[in-house]
């Protein structure tokens, strides 16, 4: 019952809500564009800042429900788990062929289940660090290392083992960020320019 449930999760993590409104809406599929990212940040970009809240609350709402689905379907399996099944379903959508978004939404809709205090201290760092910086990829870079030394010091070793495969995956996920940072093309938040693409 829980790999069904961990395989329905990814699939419920695929659903590629920026794909869907903006080839719906606005006749483009936006990773030929922009940041090339299926999320909401590179929606806000190029479809305006209410395509990109349907994105966003569609983005946190799949993590948040499969999150729940454990609790709904009574099956003793931490919400965590099914949610990174659906983080992976999102950054590697089946419905999108595997090219998707880079985990933040849905990770605050899985966190918002699994360890609300969590997402409110992670999240809370997040956007800190965006004020500061003005990289929404710097604030989602800090996500992982956060979590992971948050669950340390909570001592909860589950969440740790999650929590540090998760800082090589948003490196990953956030290399061509890394390298458009350090050559100081990475779009900020205070760039009007960035939403006329
Ligand atoms: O939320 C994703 C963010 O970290 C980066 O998005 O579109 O600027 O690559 P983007």
């Amino acid at each position: 019952m829980e790999s069904v449930l961990l395989v329905f999760a990814y699939f419920l993590g695929s659903i590629p809500f920026a794909l869907l409104v903006g080839r719906i809406y606005f006749g483009t599929d936006i990773r030929d564009h922009g940041s090339g990212n299926l999320g909401a940040t590179n929606s806000i970009r190029l479809l305006g800042k209410k395509a990109g809240a349907v994105v966003l609350a569609g983005d946190i709402l799949k993590g948040l429900l499969a999150a729940l689905l454990p609790f709904i379907l009574d099956v003793q399996l931490d919400p965590l788990y099914t949610g990174a099944a659906a983080v992976l379903g999102h950054c590697f959508p089946i419905f999108a062929g595997f090219r998707g978004g880079k985990a933040v939404a849905t990770t605050a809709g899985v966190l918002l289940v699994a360890d609300p205090i969590l997402c409110l201290i992670a999240f809370g760092i997040f956007f800190i660090v965006i004020t500061l910086t003005k990289y929404v990829a710097a604030g989602s870079l800090f996500l992982a290392p956060v979590l992971f030394l948050f669950s340390l010091f909570q001592g909860n070793n589950d969440y740790t083992l999650v929590f540090a495969l998760f800082i090589p995956f948003m490196l990953f996920l956030h290399r061509s960020n890394i390298m458009n940072i350090a050559k100081g093309i990475e779009p900020r938040i205070n760039d009007k320019d960035i939403f006329s693409e």
